[in-house]
């Protein structure tokens, strides 16, 4: 048997602006031990090993931050803390069920355009 592929993976927004920039960022003084807590917590469980967690740079949904996107499934979600994260890991990540009132407004993250599509309309 080969070595086991993650079962997820979730992509944690980790991009902080300087202090004074106007533009929110998902990682401030009071957001900045997210990522940890979200590692941690998947330690503790013994899950690491098949949940992996990736610090990412921004993917746009600032305004919306903290964000992270779990993999499979496309589900973004929004507005993160600490609570939030270990529901997340319970209900979604274990339990297989998507917290929905914390996924990002719809509006915020439609449907996928498809690469060939977009190069269609480009008119490539
Ligand atoms: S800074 Fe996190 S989505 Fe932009």
């Amino acid at each position: 048997m080969g070595i086991p592929q993650p079962a997820f993976y979730i992509f944690k927004c980790e991009q902080s602006n300087p202090p004074g920039m106007p533009k929110p960022s998902c990682v401030n003084p009071q957001t900045q031990d997210l990522f940890q807590h979200l590692a941690q917590t998947l330690m503790q469980k013994g899950i690491i090993g098949t949940v992996q967690p990736i610090r990412t740079s921004c993917m746009n949904r600032c305004n919306v931050g903290p964000i992270m996107l779990v993999e499979p499934g496309h589900v973004m979600y929004a507005q993160l803390d600490k609570e939030k994260i270990s529901r997340i890991i319970d209900e979604h990540i274990i339990g297989g069920n998507v917290v929905e009132e914390y996924v990002i407004e719809s509006e915020l993250w439609d449907d996928a355009i498809s690469p060939e599509d977009m190069m269609k309309q480009m008119g490539r």
